[in-house]
């Protein structure tokens, strides 16, 4: 496994790569790896020949009282993890080397990127859209890998491919979650044995939600206030969205009447915790 610190680096790699005929994958992260991360380099690994994975904490996608310093940063369990999992690059950059200069070119997805956590993170999808398509200007991968727990993420980037031509096929991996359901997330270490006790019930609420669904329950606004009235029941939270949304415009939908995404954000003490799940009358 071949880990690099520059563009340069990885450029040739990769295109030595390409030259001998290999399909590249590619999984962005900002380490902290588990199995949630790994289960796209899997995907990864099935979809493609050769393999990189991306290391980066990047600076410009939290807000100014947002946890960048605070992120955790395992470099050495990320990397044994990356050569584990038979990745065959990890680039993990130094910030001056993703941003060498004071950056005056943003990528930015208008629409989808003001709704959802948008409206509670401004600059957030800014910064995730412009490092990613940094980062796909590296690697110059054929596919990239991203997972469904960051619904409004994946969305925002597929449209981003396709609105610039990248040549780059979003592949979206289902959400890898804890045995009690919660949401596998580097940021789970930041609950309280009491919190982490109270952080199953958003599954558990968005489960039910679906299975109301299925049962024929069509209008929205009551499916929500129903997540809502669970989750609050749990103990003390604070809720900043449920919402049920268009799988591709993220606009609210008012009556589920096909396959529409149910997603939601709370904060348990500092920790911000999302999670979605799709929501199909079809399927009952
Ligand atoms: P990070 O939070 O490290 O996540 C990297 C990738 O892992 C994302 O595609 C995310 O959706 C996926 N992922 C995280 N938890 C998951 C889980 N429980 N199951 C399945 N996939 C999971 O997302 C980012 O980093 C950054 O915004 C990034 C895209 C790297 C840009 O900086």
């Amino acid at each position: 496994m071949l880990v690099t610190r520059t563009t340069g680096e990885t450029r040739a790699a990769v295109s030595q790569a390409r030259a001998r005929g290999c399909v590249i994958g590619f999984v962005p992260t900002m380490g902290a790896l588990h199995a949630g991360h790994r289960s796209l380099v899997g995907e990864a690994r099935r979809q493609s020949d050769f393999v990189a994975v991306s290391v980066f904490v990047n600076p410009t996608q939290f807000g100014p009282q947002e946890d960048f310093q605070e992120y955790p940063r395992t470099w050495e369990a990320d990397r044994a993890a990356c050569e584990q999992d038979g990745v065959d690059l990890v680039f993990a950059p130094e910030v001056a080397e993703m941003y060498p200069s004071p950056g005056l070119t943003t990528v930015r997805v208008s629409g989808l990127t003001d709704r959802l956590c948008g409206a509670f993170r401004p600059g957030h999808f800014d910064g995730v859209t412009t490092v990613v398509a940094k980062l796909f200007g590296i690697v110059a991968p054929d596919r990239a890998f991203f997972g469904e727990k960051d619904f409004q993420q994946a969305v925002v980037i597929r449209r981003m491919t396709r609105d610039l031509n990248m040549p780059v096929e979003v592949v979206l991996c289902p959400t890898v979650r804890e045995p009690d359901g919660l949401a596998m997330s580097s940021r789970n270490q930041y609950l309280t044995p009491e919190q982490r006790r109270q952080a199953p019930v958003l599954h558990a609420a968005l489960c039910a939600a679906a299975g109301q669904v299925r049962a024929g329950r069509t209008d929205a606004a009551e499916l929500i206030r129903g997540v809502e009235h669970r989750i609050r029941a749990s103990g003390p939270v604070e809720i900043d969205y449920v919402r049920i949304v268009d799988p591709l415009t993220l606009k609210d939908v008012e009556r589920v009447e096909c396959r529409a995404r149910l997603c939601l954000a709370v904060r348990l003490g500092s920790c911000r915790l999302i999670d979605n799940l799709a929501i199909d009358p079809g399927a009952g």
